[in-house]
């Protein structure tokens, strides 16, 4: 069932605590530098704070969290690299995702699953299945993601399900086949690690997102790092094209 809201449509409703929460963690590599420790060490560090930060994101009643794992460019890594990251799913899925369940947070993977072995696609599909109808936190993964391959994939959805509508499409047509259908847009992106760019992450989605870049490197990335994102949220004002006298009179800030 899709979840349609767009930024670009409709006035979407603000609120004090952003709803959906999108986070390029980045910086694991530097972290684990800084330590003269392997690369991967800050992989596994990593692994850390997500669970902090899911835990801190229940406890604030955000709804949804998208976390940006690996990209459709991060297979250009070393292979010793890409490995091991696979491995970390594999290992993180099979020992969280009971502790998912029992906190009633659903895990959705979003991202092109056909380059994963057998069975860590396994994993992936059991995982998303018993967690399935919890009705709490909305965890996304993007893993193998890139948003111009998403786009992609959904415009040949679209026109295969609708080709008599070619030359007609509107964004209500398309977005029931974005990954992530179920969902609003963001209201806060998040990225750690110091760089400022959005790195092929959910580019359709992030529109009229509200982005925030800290040097905070991943690992170090924690409940009061997520505190203040989400302090400097609240002093943006979202206009959505409107100027700032309409927001103040509250007749026209409901105007679409
Ligand atoms: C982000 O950390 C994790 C992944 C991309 C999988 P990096 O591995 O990119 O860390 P840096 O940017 O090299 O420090
Ligand atoms: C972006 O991080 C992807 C993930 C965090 C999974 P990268 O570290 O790969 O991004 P670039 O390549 O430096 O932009
Ligand atoms: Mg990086």
């Amino acid at each position: 069932m899709a979840f349609f809201s767009s930024a670009t449509k409709n006035i979407p409703v603000v609120n004090e605590i952003p709803q959906h929460i999108a986070v390029i963690m980045d910086g694991n590599g530097r972290w684990a530098r800084n330590r003269f420790l392997p690369r991967v060490a800050g992989h596994k560090r990593g692994v850390e704070t997500v669970r902090d930060l899911v835990k801190h994101c229940v406890a604030l009643k955000v709804e949804f969290l998208t976390l940006f794992a690996f990209s459709s460019e991060n297979w250009r890594r070393p292979a010793e690299e890409v490995s091991f990251l696979m491995g970390l799913f594999m290992h993180a899925l099979k020992r969280e995702v009971v502790k998912l369940h029992k906190n009633n947070i659903k895990l959705v993977m979003i991202g092109d699953r056909s380059r994963f072995d057998a069975e860590l696609v396994t994993q992936i599909e059991e995982s998303e299945q018993l967690t399935a109808n919890n009705t709490g936190l909305v965890l996304t993964i993007a893993a193998n993601y890139g948003g111009r391959w998403d786009v992609l994939q959904a415009v040949n959805k679209m026109q295969l399900a609708t080709p008599d509508l070619v030359g007609l499409y509107q964004e209500e047509h398309l977005t029931p086949y974005l990954s992530m259908h179920y969902a609003p847009e963001p209201d806060l992106f998040i990225r750690t690690g110091g760089e400022s760019r959005i790195s092929n992450f959910l580019l359709w989605q992030l529109a009229y997102t509200e982005l925030y870049f800290t040097d905070t490197l991943w690992p170090d990335f924690n409940q009061e790092a997520l505190d203040l994102a989400i302090q400097s949220y609240q002093k943006r004002e979202r206009r959505f094209g409107r100027t700032s006298e309409q927001l103040i009179d509250k007749d026209s800030s409901t105007a679409q």
